[in-house]
């Protein structure tokens, strides 16, 4: 694990950027898995006006994401689907073709799933996944205590996950209970990890990660063993 240490979510947003920025350059047909939340909007709005500056080229990069809230139709101003449209997608021009995100308001999720994982195998799998980092240590929507050799799956969203999304929503009732994401397993198999912490609640997550030893109670230490993650980190957190 190379974890790197940044002042503020500026610069943690800009060395991120960097990062996707080469990845994509040397690899324009990547695949690549997008984190949703407050931690990756400083790197896509980096991302954009990059792409803006022409010095970014999305061509032919092929996008998913790694989680869904289940019951949210992907148009849903408060669905991840929608998210990234809104702060990634669209203001790069990405076509909807090289895009394929979870639909949580499929009628049969574990086929929903299964066909995700088609999709990401038809891929040939993912060069590229940003995450952000749950306050409990989840990545994605993998929850503590989850199967770490699972694909995508449909999960039971922890009340502290679903207390961090309450802004979303306009009452705790309305917050989904139930969530889709990929697994620890296809996340590990990327070939490279970009893991974004930052923000209040992270420091306990952070700290199980850099004891350095598997847990399954802090699912982000399932990336520790991973042969190319870079950890952004706040300093605050430290
Ligand atoms: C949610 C998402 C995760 C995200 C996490 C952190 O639970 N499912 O993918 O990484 O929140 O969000 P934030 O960046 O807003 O702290």
């Amino acid at each position: 694990m190379d974890l790197q240490w940044i002042d503020d979510e500026t610069g943690l947003a800009e060395a991120a950027a960097a990062q996707a920025a080469r990845l994509l350059a040397a690899k324009p047909k990547a695949a690549v898995a997008l984190a949703t939340g407050r931690t990756p909007r400083g790197l896509y709005r980096r991302l954009v006006q990059r792409h803006e500056a022409g010095s970014l080229a999305v061509d032919a990069a092929r996008f998913f994401n790694l989680d869904e809230f289940v019951g949210l139709r992907p148009q849903d101003p408060r669905s991840y689907s929608a998210y990234l449209w809104k702060h990634l997608l669209a203001p790069l021009h990405v076509p909807p073709a090289q895009v394929r995100l979870l639909q949580g308001d499929a009628g049969d999720l574990a086929a929903e799933c299964r066909v995700y994982d088609a999709a990401l195998a038809a891929a040939g799998g993912l060069d590229l996944a940003i995450l952000g980092l749950g306050t409990n240590g989840h990545i994605a929507f993998n929850e503590p205590g989850d199967d770490w050799k699972a694909a995508t799956h449909v999960v039971t969203l922890a009340p502290s996950t679903r207390r961090a999304q309450h802004h979303l929503f306009a009452s705790e009732a309305e917050i989904p209970t139930q969530g889709l994401t990929m697994g620890i397993a296809t996340i590990r198999a990327a070939r490279k990890i970009l893991l974004l912490a930052m923000g209040e609640g992270k420091a306990a997550a952070l700290t199980a990660l850099r004891a350095g030893k598997p847990d399954p109670a802090w699912p982000a230490t399932a990336l520790l063993d991973h042969p190319d993650l870079t950890v952004f980190a706040d300093r605050r957190l430290g």
